[in-house]
């Protein structure tokens, strides 16, 4: 029986690693970015070979300098920040092993997507991250890299397009993590393969008393930013998975899109905002609620229940006879083998987030997330293991528009 306390302390233990070692790399990165915004010219470093900046915290003033490419000689201790970025994508593959490949039929394998083998369904993932950090890599390293602005919108493009692939590939849900892991992918081998390594050239240059190449700091620099843009969005497709109504595979490409957008023109903001309060763009604001506003109108439309519990208001409005009894039927037959006490469904230890779904009046008690889950989206059962049909998601729709209406 120690295997229901196993189970769930290991995704406990494993979320709880990774989100925390995510706040330490976002929360640095962001740092770091509003230093760099805030650094002013400084009386010991020659214009533009860096800057300082003054912050106070914690009872105490810091005087930050910086200095570009690198200091005259090298400092006595040097702090490297980079494991920060390493955890949290380790904790994080395997969080994703531990949710989406070894529980794929829950939560990655989609058979109305397409029909796949736990075993290829990790390997089409695991495959694409690799892949994809490549293409990345050699996309900001060819001519293309050259040009910041052109850079970001390829880059966009082909996070579009990876999410369009992972759309026909996997679950809704397992689409929005890929393309999440993928931009994460992107920010942590700009840390391991570029960023650091760069570093470490000057440093070995500093050490051996010599001048080191620009051209390693601005690499650097052009990947930092890189991660600096990416890291709202990828915050939010990692959440995603917990809102179904982000998850329909139709409107993926588009909301990674308005996501990403919204995402990146917030920290512009920020970025703009930390250099200079006064010429702050508050219209960026703007732009990204906009997207924002976009992204929530599409997904209601794209909403595979949305005709159906219009349908259901209707046939209220006729007095469509109650369809109570029913529903609870349905429930039994659709739902109660993972969600009861003791489920049945191999694999489900207790009732999924304490959702209990076994009598009538269970289903009278959740009949809002019942609503969302399996009318609204789909989500419910997950990828249709039980075979619901379109027919009974239509008397669930009924019901839950009884009852809205109190009847
Ligand atoms: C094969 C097992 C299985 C079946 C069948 C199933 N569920 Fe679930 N359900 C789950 C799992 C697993 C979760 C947890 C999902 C997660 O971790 O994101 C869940 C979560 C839920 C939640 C909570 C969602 C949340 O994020 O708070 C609701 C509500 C729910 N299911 C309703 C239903 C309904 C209604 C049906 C029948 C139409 C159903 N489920 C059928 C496995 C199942």
């Amino acid at each position: 029986m120690i295997e229901y306390a196993l189970h769930e302390w290991g995704s406990a233990a494993l979320r709880w690693f990774h989100v925390i070692a995510g706040m330490a790399w976002i929360g640095s990165s962001f740092f770091f970015m509003h230093l760099d915004a805030g650094m002013r010219p400084h009386a010991e470093i020659p214009a533009g070979k860096g800057g300082a900046a003054w912050h106070v915290h914690g009872g105490g003033f810091y005087e930050m300098k910086k200095y570009l490419v690198a200091p005259a000689s090298m400092p006595a201790e040097l702090t490297w920040h980079k494991w920060q970025s390493y955890t949290t994508w380790i904790s994080g593959f395997f969080l994703l092993g531990w949710v989406y490949y070894a529980q794929s039929a829950l939560f990655l394998i989609d058979p109305a997507v397409r029909v796949l083998t736990p075993g290829a369904a990790a390997a089409i993932g695991i495959g694409s991250l690799v892949a994809g950090w490549f293409v990345y890599d050699a996309l900001c390293k060819s001519p293309v890299g050259k040009n910041e602005n052109l850079l970001a919108l390829i880059g966009f493009v082909f996070v579009v397009a990876m999410s369009f692939f992972y759309a026909k590939m996997f679950s809704g849900r397992g689409a929005l993590i890929h393309t999440g892991a993928l931009m994460a992918t992107f920010m942590s081998g700009n840390v391991f393969r570029i960023i650091v390594p760069n570093q470490k050239k000057v440093v070995a240059a500093l050490l051996a008393g010599e001048a080191p190449d620009p051209k390693y700091g601005k690499q650097a620099k052009q990947r930092s930013v890189h991660n600096n843009y990416l890291t709202l969005p990828v915050v939010f497709l990692m959440i995603s998975n917990h809102y179904p109504l982000t998850q329909t595979s139709a409107i993926i490409p588009a909301l990674v899109a308005l996501v990403t957008f919204a995402g990146a023109i917030i920290r512009h903001f920020f970025n703009h905002w930390h250099a200079d309060h006064t010429k702050a763009p508050w219209w960026y604001w703007g732009a990204a609620i906009l997207a924002l506003a976009l992204a929530i109108w599409l997904s209601w439309q794209a909403a595979p229940g949305r005709v159906a519990l219009l349908d259901a208001d209707r046939k209220v409005a006729a007095g469509a006879p109650s369809a109570a009894a029913q529903a609870a039927e349905i429930i039994q037959t659709r739902c109660s083998m993972c969600h009861a006490a003791a489920p049945v469904w191999e694999g489900i230890l207790s009732a999924p987030k304490a959702v209990r779904l076994e009598t009538p009046a269970d289903a009278t008690r959740e009949a809002h997330a019942i609503a969302l889950q399996a009318v609204v989206t789909h989500a419910m059962p997950p990828n249709n293991l039980t075979d619901i049909t379109a027919q009974e998601r239509q008397v669930l729709a009924l019901w839950i528009a009884q009852s809205r209406a109190g009847r």
